[in-house]
């Protein structure tokens, strides 16, 4: 059975000061699900005072971007290694936004996911289909491009990971993909897994992520292959946050 995951992407809200009051609500109500793991992912400069505040809650500490090198001239740059310093056990990767703003390709997001795994961090790697390319029928085909991209590392790395279907068009806007356009993605992301190896393909977490709220987050999570989601928006609002949790915990 795999415990289902809860993670809040805070994006680039919260410095370290107003982080403290949203990372206290969560180990609030945390503490009251214990059949879920509730990780959060804030800005970088907000991860020392977040580690504080949840230390030795059930609160897991997530980043959302890493450099894949452990150290070196990159000016600008954290590591993975960086991150596990600050109390980090998960970093996102190849989120939509840093492959949209940013320039990541699938070449990017394997090397990272590499460097995370080697600094003993979790990945959760984002992989989603932008508008266009859905109403072009090439969902599945580009999900399994991305998918293919870190496959090979993935399968290797002896921490469990999770992987995170974002449909681009759904990140922000209000309009979340239903449960059967995420159950089929979802689906076939759990069926490539297992053509490589039933073992990874069973403790993979296989997360949803894009406009999940409190009103449809139950419906998502009954999906059979939904394990958990990754929530941007809504992990800024407490209580908003808090009922996502629970939906996951029933
Ligand atoms: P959203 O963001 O929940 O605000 O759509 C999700 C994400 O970007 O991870």
């Amino acid at each position: 059975m795999r415990r289902p995951l809860v993670v809040g992407n805070w994006k680039m809200f919260h410095g370290g000061r107003s982080s403290v009051a949203l990372a206290e609500a969560c180990v609030r109500f945390a503490e009251q699900l214990p059949a879920v793991d509730l990780a959060v992912a804030p800005p970088f400069t907000a991860l020392a005072a977040v580690s504080e505040t949840i230390e030795g809650s059930p609160v897991q500490l997530g980043a959302q971007n890493l450099h894949p090198n452990r150290e070196g001239p990159f000016t600008g740059e954290i590591s993975g290694s960086m991150l596990r310093e600050c109390g980090c056990t998960w970093v996102i990767v190849g989120h939509s936004e840093r492959r949209g703003h940013f320039g990541e390709t699938n070449a990017t997001v394997r090397d990272k996911v590499s460097g995370a795994i080697d600094s003993g961090l979790r990945p959760i790697v984002c992989v989603g289909e932008t508008l266009a390319q859905r109403k072009a029928n090439e969902t599945l085909l580009v999900i399994k491009q991305q998918v293919e991209s870190f496959l090979e590392v993935f399968a290797a790395s002896p921490l469990d990971a999770a992987i995170a279907y974002e449909p681009v068009w759904a990140i922000g806007t209000g309009q979340s993909a239903g449960p059967r356009e995420a159950e089929e993605v979802h689906q076939a992301i759990r069926e490539w897994l297992r053509s490589k190896d039933s073992n990874l393909a069973e403790k993979t977490r296989l997360l949803y992520g894009g406009s999940v709220n409190a009103d449809n987050a139950a419906s998502i999570l009954a999906c059979d292959h939904v394990d958990g989601v990754l929530v941007g928006g809504a992990s800024l609002d407490p209580a908003a946050f808090g009922a996502i949790a629970g939906a996951a915990s029933r």
